[in-house]
């Protein structure tokens, strides 16, 4: 949440910056702004988008070397100019952006306001930007003197930027539960959320970690921790290029990230699935096969699209491992008292790597003695970083607000994390073992086969995009699918759907079905499938609209649906890998009939960094 960027070096930072705020959007975008330091340091913000500040933007001074910027998703204090960052400080001397929340805002505010400092904003930002400032006049030390000494006091989640005007070559930057890179270039350096804003000038970065406070000059980076020693920098190679980061020809990026399945699911399996020695290569794995396999139980934590992707896993585990799995939203583990026995293992799912709730809770959980696995797609990430051991999704930046991309690639490597376990348990037939290597390696095929009927899910959003309501029901393996049809289709055209497994229905939600509500069908062919007709049936008797998502060759669901879409005929255990994806197209197809923007959508944020 919130996207920060930094530059100093011998460039014209406000390009740098602009353009690296329109890469790091998707992370927030209902205001932004920049401090540019030159002769004076000057602050411009905007409600709105970047769009709408670099309009504000023309025709005014911008000429700077050093400077900084922020695009907001709001916490403290509503979307509005006022609200927006970069805060200045009282003394006129500092300006800062912050990602992350101060938790203990409001008494330092007090503290503050006792001695005479007054806000402009309502945010924590500006509170803590103005405690630093108390501190750097009162001590009349450094700016990173004075950051060392107020981040002692904060609680709370950070990365934050600072510029001083004394100092006009110098950014101060720290971090703490929010994520914080830093590209090295040649004579220049740039501090960005993730390295999306830094791909095109460099290939180096240092990710800096919780606690740390880096002194950025354009040809110096100093880490040091809170205490004031120097920590020597790990240098990483990015293994990213700008064409993944870019819409290449498509409207938007949920588009392209949804076109982008057949490649991103290729590139996870690729180098792991041998199918004709029948070996799947995956070190992660390996390395903690012992712990993995002996497990009394598994523990999947994650959010949203990811926590469904856990709940896939929790059917496939279990049926081929015979290991007790259960899945938790992340925001409900870290505060709930859980048990976690000594050998349970974590498995903790996430798309950005950065997802606050997520990360707190593989903390509580290693501090009660579990192995962390992670699965994570951002490299090099904090969730990356703080497993012990865990595997990489491969599916590229994914840049839309809505996760689809990620989903496949989450369940390929389940998938894979679940068939190694069960071959060297000996839970899995050789028989099966071998069928579903060979149905996994098939994906990409039959993904690309469904993407080029991607007009017939077209033509069903547009007759259905005026729906209030839609329901979702799945039953096995695609009851998680239907929960992800649901809130796909809610977060991009805002039409307000539930999942359900579709035998619960006639529990409740049953009351809900009119002539005019749709109620999409996950009714794939599997071992459920007799059960899922007989659902639908119930839904047609009382004349809701069904539409169902089929496979090739079922003759009877066709008869029970107004609509249909078809998927080839897969294994239950890989079947979300297809139909998941029809309804990904739906929701894109509803959202954009509306005229909505998909990438960005209402309130909503890609990356979680706040709990
Ligand atoms: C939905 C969506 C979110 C994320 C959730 C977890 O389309 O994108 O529900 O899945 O915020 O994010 P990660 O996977 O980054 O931990």
């Amino acid at each position: 949440m919130c996207g920060i960027v930094g530059y100093t070096g011998p460039r014209e930072a406000y390009p740098v910056i602009l353009k690296g705020l329109k890469r790091l959007e998707y992370r927030g975008y209902d205001s932004a702004g920049v401090a540019l330091l030159n002769s004076g340091l000057k602050v411009y913000k905007k409600k709105g988008k970047v769009a709408d500040l670099e309009e504000s933007l023309i025709g005014k001074d911008v000429h700077a070397n050093i400077g900084i910027g922020h695009t907001r998703w709001a916490t403290h204090g509503e979307p509005n100019d006022r609200n927006a960052h970069p805060h200045l400080s009282a003394s006129g001397r500092l300006s800062m952006i912050h990602n992350g929340i101060i938790e203990n805002y409001a008494l330092i505010k007090k503290e503050l306001l006792s001695k005479g400092y007054a806000f402009k904003s309502d945010t924590d930002t500006e509170v803590l930007l103005n405690f630093i400032d108390e501190i750097q006049q009162h001590n009349d030390c450094s700016l990173e003197e004075a950051v060392r000494v107020a981040l002692k006091r904060v609680v709370g989640a950070y990365c934050i930027l600072l510029i001083d005007k004394e100092d006009p070559h110098t950014i101060i930057a720290a971090r703490k539960g929010s994520p914080l890179v830093i590209g090295i270039g040649k004579g220049e350096h740039f501090l960005a959320s993730d390295a999306t804003p830094i791909i095109e000038y460099t290939k180096e970065v240092v990710y800096v970690n919780d606690y740390e406070l880096a002194i950025v000059r354009p040809d110096e980076l100093i880490l040091k921790n809170l205490g004031n020693e120097k920590i020597t920098p790990y240098i990483t190679k990015l293994d990213m290029d700008l064409a993944a980061i870019e819409k290449g020809g498509y409207e938007h990026f949920m588009l392209k990230e949804i076109f982008e399945q057949p490649k991103t699911i290729y590139d996870c399996l690729r180098g792991r699935l041998d199918v004709a020695n029948g070996t799947i290569t995956m070190a992660g794995v390996e390395n903690y096969m012992e712990q993995l396999k002996n497990a009394p139980r598994i523990i999947i934590i994650a959010c949203g699209t990811s926590w469904h992707a856990g709940l896939v896993a929790e059917y496939v585990i279990e049926d081929l491992c015979r290991i007790p799995v259960e899945v938790e939203y992340a925001s409900e583990f870290r505060y709930r008292n859980p048990v976690v026995n000594k050998g349970d293992v974590i498995i903790a799912i996430s798309q950005s790597g950065e997802t606050a709730d997520t990360l707190v809770a593989i903390e509580k959980a290693k501090e009660q003695g579990a192995i962390i696995f992670g699965v994570v797609n951002a490299v090099g990430s904090s969730i990356a970083r703080a497993s012990h051991a865990g595997a990489y999704t491969h599916s590229g930046p994914e840049i839309g607000v809505a996760s689809t991309k990620a989903f496949t690639g989450q369940l390929a490597v389940l998938n894979m994390i679940a068939l190694k376990i069960a071959k060297v348990k000996g839970t899995i037939s050789d028989e099966r073992y071998h069928n579903l290597l060979a149905e996994l390696e098939a994906v990409p095929e039959k993904v690309e086969a469904i993407l080029e009927n991607a007009d017939a899910v077209k033509a069903i959003a547009e007759k259905y995009k005026d729906s209030s309501d839609a329901l979702f029901l799945g039953r096995g393996y695609n009851f998680p699918v239907a929960l992800e049809g649901a809130l796909k289709l809610k977060e991009i055209s805002y039409i307000h759907a539930e999942g359900y497994p579709a035998a619960e229905m006639k529990h409740g939600p049953i009351a809900l079905v009119t002539e005019t509500l749709p109620v999409v069908f996950v009714a794939t062919k599997d071992s459920y499938h007799e059960k899922v007709v007989s659902n639908m049936q119930e839904i047609k008797a009382r004349r809701g609209k069904v539409i169902s998502i089929i496979t090739e060759g079922d003759n009877i669901s066709p008869t029970l649906s107004d609509d249909v879409f078809v998927v080839p005929p897969a294994d239950e255990v890989i079947a979300p890998m297809l139909s998941v994806i029809p309804l990904q197209l739906l929701s894109y197809y509803a959202g954009t009939a509306k005229g909505y923007n998909v990438d960005m959508p209402r309130n909503l944020a890609k990356s979680v960094t706040v709990e």
